[in-house]
This record gives C-alpha cells, sequence and structure tokens, in this order.
C-alpha cells in the first residue's frame, strides 16, 4: 500500500502523441518525472526534438522525439515502425494530438470539420489498432497495458465556442474509450479517457489572446489547470493503484461539468 509501489510508473515505457507541448508535454513531464522512458510525437520536428532533450535534461530521463503526422494511417503507420525500431513492446499509449476549428454554423467550413475529426477521432482509433501488438507484449492480468484517451470537457457539455467538430469528436473520443475498453480489456489492455476542462496551451490560449482572466472567474477553483493535475491523474490511470479502472472518462475541470447549472455568484 506504499504510494511509492501502487502509483509507481518506473520502467514503463509510454507513448505521448502531442507530447512536445502544451497537455501533451504536462503527462510526458510526469511520467519522466518518474522513471518512465517516454517517447513523444508532433508534426513540426525541430520543436519535438528541442522538447525532448529539454525534458531528458530536466527530469534526467529518457525522452525521444519521434515527429510525424498522425492525422492520417500512413503517418500513423510511420510513427508505429519508428517506435517498433527502438523497442518491444510498450506499457501506456497517451492518445493526446488534437485539434479544435471554431467558425461561426453558418460558415463552418469541411476543411475544418475534416482537420478536426480526422485528428481527434481517427487518429485515437487507429493509433490504438497499429500499437495493440506492441501493448499485447507488455500486458498480462497482474500489470496490465494502459490506453488513456484525452477527450474534452467540452465532449461532456456545451462549449463556450463555436467549435461544432471539436465537441462532437471529444463525445466520440468517450464512447470510443467504453467500447475500446470492453474489447480490450480480454487482452488485459485497460482503456480510460480524461476529460480536461482548462488547461493553458496553444489550442486554449488561441481562442482567448491567452488572457485566462475569464476562464478563471467562470471555473469553480478560481484557476486553470496545472500540470500536476492531469500529470498525476495520467499516473494514476498508469499504475497499479489505477489497474481496476475501465472504460471511465474521468473530468479534470475544478468542479466545472458537476457545477454546471448551479449559480456560482456569492
Ligand atoms: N488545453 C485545454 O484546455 C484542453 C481542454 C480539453 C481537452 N484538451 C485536449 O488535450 C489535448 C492536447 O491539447 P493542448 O491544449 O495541449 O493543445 P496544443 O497545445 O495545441 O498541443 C497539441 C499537440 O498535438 C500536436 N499535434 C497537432 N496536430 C498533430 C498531428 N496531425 N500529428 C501529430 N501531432 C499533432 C502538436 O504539435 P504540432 O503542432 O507540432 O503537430 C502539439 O504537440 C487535445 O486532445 C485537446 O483536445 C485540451
Amino acid at each position: 500500500m506504499k504510494i511509492d509501489e501502487i502509483f509507481s510508473v518506473k520502467n514503463k515505457v509510454a507513448v505521448v502523441t502531442g507530447g512536445s507541448r502544451g497537455i501533451g508535454e504536462m503527462i510526458a513531464s510526469a511520467y519522466l518525472a518518474n522513471g518512465a522512458r517516454v517517447y513523444i510525437t508532433s508534426r513540426k520536428a525541430d520543436i519535438c526534438d528541442a522538447k525532448a532533450i529539454e525534458l531528458s535534461e530536466r527530469y534526467d530521463a529518457q525522452c525521444i522525439s519521434l515527429p510525424s503526422d498522425l492525422s492520417s494511417v500512413e503517418g500513423i503507420d510511420s510513427f508505429v515502425r519508428d517506435v517498433e525500431s527502438l523497442e518491444e513492446s510498450i506499457d501506456i499509449l497517451v492518445n493526446n494530438a488534437g485539434a479544435a476549428w471554431a467558425e461561426p454554423i453558418d460558415k463552418f467550413t469541411e476543411r475544418g470539420w475534416d482537420k478536426v475529426m480526422d485528428l481527434n477521432v481517427k487518429s485515437v482509433f487507429f493509433s490504438t489498432q497499429k500499437f495493440l501488438p506492441l501493448l499485447r507484449k507488455s500486458a498480462s492480468q497482474d500489470d496490465p497495458a494502459r490506453v488513456i484517451n484525452i477527450g474534452s470537457i467540452d465532449g461532456i457539455g456545451t462549449p463556450v465556442f463555436e467549435t461544432y467538430p471539436y465537441s462532437a469528436s471529444k463525445a466520440s473520443v468517450h464512447h470510443m474509450t467504453r467500447v475500446l475498453a470492453a474489447r480490450l480489456v480480454k487482452e488485459n489492455i485497460l482503456v480510460n479517457a480524461i476529460a480536461p476542462g482548462p488547461f493553458p496551451s496553444d489550442m486554449l490560449g488561441a481562442a482567448v489572446e491567452h488572457n485566462y482572466e475569464g476562464i478563471i472567474s467562470r471555473n469553480p477553483v478560481h484557476r486553470m489547470g496545472r500540470a500536476e493535475d492531469v500529470g498525476g491523474l495520467a499516473i494514476y490511470l498508469s499504475s497499479k493503484a489505477g489497474s481496476y479502472t475501465v472504460g471511465e472518462t474521468i473530468t479534470c475541470d475544478g468542479g466545472t461539468i458537476s457545477s454546471s447549472g448551479h449559480d456560482l455568484s456569492e
């Protein structure tokens, strides 16, 4: 029952998509700080490479950059081949890379729809599918492999912005999590999702010109999400402590969803 044992990710091998910044970097950092080896990927190779060097040095750990574009099955195949050339098995897959697109309802474009759906939904399924051989090799009843999908509270509640496919994509991620969990639990691969609320990142920052004051004032705990909030949850879901939690979507939002409908003014 010691924390070092039940929450350990030591010597685990993790893949974090979109690990070059934002929430993916926060989750990768939590693993690296606690003795895991972490593969990160993103499209911009120079930024991904520099981030892997920075995180390796900061945590005295192994963070490896394998840049790729996961919006197509071709890109996913190439990324999985790169990981396969370096590892015989992986313990944890975090499907975090995601995109958002906002346009007024009358002008919403097919391009915006497809960009969001391809990365947020299609790539979550095919990344999981293509990594199954490596996940299967580490999976056992005593120590199951893990898949963590990053959804969003916008897939549970109604979003503030006109991001129609984004909400649909994240609701899809949450339900796909249950369906994949039901199938893969038979092979000792546990699938869960995290539904973050507001975390400072390029994605959210772009929507509010990097001024988070309005978001903070509306949040029940009056702050943005921190690296340890989402990193701690990822560690729980990746460790012994989380090995009886299957098919869940866990919010990490300061109480936004559970407080919705409640008047927060004092
Ligand atoms: N921040 C929030 O408040 C919030 C709230 C709820 C849910 N989320 C979810 O959390 C996840 C991370 O979001 P974030 O806010 O951290 O976003 P972000 O700062 O924009 O980071 C996105 C990451 O994904 C990578 N990426 C984007 N397109 C890619 C592609 N086609 N192939 C491979 N990598 C790609 C980006 O690198 P490149 O641009 O170099 O490819 C980057 O590393 C997303 O799924 C998002 O929907 C975020």
